[in-house]
């Protein structure tokens, strides 16, 4: 909903619009937005989506999170800001995007925690942080909520991170479990920013060509096929849907599954496709330019 670094440009508002009303309506309740997302856009969409939807949606259903940069602006003045663009009171979660080793992250999570304190955020999460990064966080503040890709296309570190978020009580949440798309049809050909993920270049594209073979060959709509991978992995998924149709389609396929053996072949394919790349990151490295300015 807020297009962002080539990514979601051009979207119709029309057909987003139509998108999360149809999911609010049939029993989502999870709503993730960020400030970087369109610069405040996404924050912004969802603030006129939940007025107009406020007297059939009850705001106690839903599960609002946003996520903030770790900077040197104060984070008290982000999460204000952040429930201004939303027009909520208080919100559920509040992310840490990207880790940040420019500041004092101990410092920034006490700050965070005062908010969390006096209930003006209910809980805190870390996003795109390994579990070695947030080790030394966990247990120490109000943090439930560990945001990662999960995804056919990205299960580096998956069962590290399952465990990590096993033995401290973390909700393990799995973003972009369609690899932003790509998981979804048999395409290889992408004008906007996704042309520049790795599973499309060399050495990655023929494993990742094999693994979308496999997907549109059991017997599930490929989407759902890889939704229902990505659902067994994570605790929470966080999907885009970008008309009625995909978010119809997404939802319906939370009912589907996969027998153990095709999970079994599609955690190999993964696997093969994971060895392909020694990056750290499905999207792109941490963006340390943006986390030491803003
Ligand atoms: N923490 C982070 O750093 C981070 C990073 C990225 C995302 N996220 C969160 O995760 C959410 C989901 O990630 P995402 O949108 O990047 O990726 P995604 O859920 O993997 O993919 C969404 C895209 O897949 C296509 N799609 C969705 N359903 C489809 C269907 N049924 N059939 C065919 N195509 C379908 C659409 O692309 P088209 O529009 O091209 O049709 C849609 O925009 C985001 O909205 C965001 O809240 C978090």
């Amino acid at each position: 909903m807020g297009p962002s670094h080539g990514f979601w440009e051009g979207r119709s508002k029309s057909d987003l619009t139509k998108a999360f009303h149809y999911l609010l309506r049939h029993g989502a309740a999870c709503i993730d937005t960020a400030q970087a997302y369109g610069n405040g856009a996404s924050e912004q969409f969802i603030a006129a989506q939940l007025k107009f939807l406020s007297r059939e949606i009850p705001r106690e259903r839903l599960f609002i999170s946003t996520k903030i940069m770790p900077g040197p602006t104060d984070p008290e003045k982000l999460v204000l800001k952040s429930l201004r663009r939303l027009h909520l009171d208080w919100i559920d979660a509040v992310y840490l995007h990207w880790p940040n080793y420019y500041i004092d992250q101990f410092q920034y999570l006490e700050k965070l925690t005062r908010l969390v304190d006096c209930g003006i955020i209910k809980t805190i999460g870390l996003s795109n942080y390994t579990s070695q990064e947030a080790i030394d966080f966990v247990g120490r503040f109000p943090i439930s909520l560990f945001q990662r890709p999960i995804s056919l296309a990205w299960s580096k570190d998956l069962e590290a991170d399952r465990a990590f978020c096993s033995r401290y009580n973390l909700t393990l949440v799995g973003y972009s479990p369609l690899a932003m798309g790509l998981l979804a049809s048999q395409r290889l050909d992408y004008e906007d920013s996704r042309k520049d993920l790795y599973c499309l270049q060399e050495p990655s594209r023929q494993a990742f060509k094999a693994l979308l073979k496999a997907l549109g060959s059991m017997g599930l709509e490929q989407s759902a096929a890889a939704l229902c991978w990505a659902a067994r992995k994570a605790d929470m998924l966080v999907v885009g849907s970008t008309s009625l149709e995909q978010a119809k389609a997404n939802l319906c396929s939370m009912q589907a599954s996969l027998e153990p053996e095709e999970m079994k072949a599609l955690d190999e394919l993964s696997r093969k496709l994971s060895v392909t790349t020694s990056r750290q990151s499905f999207l792109h490295e941490p963006p340390c330019a943006i986390l030491r300015t803003c």
